[in-house]
């Protein structure tokens, strides 16, 4: 039996990837950068064994159906072809993050399968190769293989589509994320299917990829001077810019919920009132504020005046992909 066993974070872009120029080997139209972070992780297991007669996937204890075990299924045939090898896989996963909520469970999912089959298989992939495989799973996914800050370069075909971990001189050991969990069920609009329709319909998309450009230029020179309020705003407009290209597609949509505006306003609000922090959304109705760390309590504090204490979790910046020791 071969068997191998990984921890991976969830990311938050902060540039976002929104709109695909090959939808089979995932190459995103625009590149984007996202901080890895501690708070969200999976840990998947898995073992390639000759006693199977088909893969089985168990998420969260969970005997999973034969669509979600397909999906596995596919992205485990990429590692099982380049090991040559022809055995079906137990996997066993556990996402300690909400899945398919907004919450980045697929880039920690699909980034913690990777790493597991790369042990399992004995493929000794590099973290750029280990990358570009995760990136076919879930394209957030491959930025989830760093730590810290992370550049997913888009490159143009699968050998230059790739992250890279973004030299920061340890800015994010200053940083904090508080996400507002508005809504943890499952979203309407998968991120797949809402950036399909954006790239094919919406008329500000060709504007979102010039926008997101610039935007990752100014974000990696804020990084680099280490300028947090730079790197807030950006961050944050890019956010809105994304979001903004979904009212304009057909037929329109929005991931936002009444709760979401409110928590921008709340965060608006708190930075009026001297407290710098700025908001960033994904595919969802969840909020996510960025801030320094030595700001963490009282804008918890302020923002613990709208939403319950469980509504809020504090994260700080986390590590790439760790490999797990298995009992025997
Ligand atoms: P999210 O906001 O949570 O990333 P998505 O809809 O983008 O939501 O992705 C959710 C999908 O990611 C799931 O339906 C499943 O296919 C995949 N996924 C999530 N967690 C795992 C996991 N632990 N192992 C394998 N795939 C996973
Ligand atoms: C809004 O990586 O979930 O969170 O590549 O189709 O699996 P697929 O999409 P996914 O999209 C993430 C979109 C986003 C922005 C981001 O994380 O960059």
């Amino acid at each position: 039996m071969l068997k191998g066993k990984a921890r991976a974070h969830t990311n938050i872009a902060l540039i976002k990837y929104w709109g695909k120029e090959d939808e089979q080997l995932i190459i995103p139209n625009n590149s984007s950068l996202s901080l890895t972070l501690d708070a969200f992780y999976t840990e998947t297991e898995i073992y390639f064994d000759e006693a199977l007669t088909a893969d089985i996937f168990y998420l969260d204890g969970q005997l999973q159906d034969e669509k979600a075990t397909q999906k596995v299924s596919r992205f485990i045939d990429l590692f099982r072809q380049q090991a040559n090898c022809s055995l079906f896989a137990k996997i066993q996963s556990t996402n300690h993050v909400p899945t398919a909520a907004g919450l980045a469970s697929s880039a920690s999912g699909l980034a913690a399968l990777a790493a597991a089959c790369n042990q399992a298989l004995q493929l000794n992939l590099s973290k750029q190769d280990l990358s570009r495989f995760a990136r076919k799973g879930s394209g957030s996914a491959c930025r989830s293989i760093y730590g810290g800050f992370v550049e997913w370069q888009k490159g143009t075909d699968d050998q230059s589509s790739y992250a890279i971990s973004v030299d920061s001189q340890h800015f994010e050991d200053d940083l904090a994320m508080i996400f507002i969990v508005l809504n943890d069920q499952q979203k309407e609009i998968s991120s797949r299917e809402g950036m399909k329709r954006t790239v094919e319909t919406s008329s500000f998309y060709p504007t979102w990829l010039t926008e997101a450009q610039k935007d990752l230029v100014a974000i990696k020179e804020a990084i680099h001077q280490k300028d947090f309020i730079r790197l807030g705003e950006i961050t944050e407009a890019n956010g809105l810019k994304m979001h903004a290209t979904t009212l304009a597609a057909v037929p329109p949509f929005t991931y936002w919920s009444d709760q979401s505006l409110k928590a921008m306003q709340v965060i608006r609000k708190i930075r009026k009132d001297g407290r710098p922090c700025y908001f960033t959304m994904d595919a969802g109705p969840n909020v996510k504020v960025l801030c320094q760390k030595e700001q963490v309590s009282q804008i918890k504090e302020r923002l613990a005046e709208h939403f319950a204490p469980e509504q809020l979790i504090v994260a700080y910046a986390g590590k790439g992909i760790e490999l797990i020791e298995m009992d025997v």
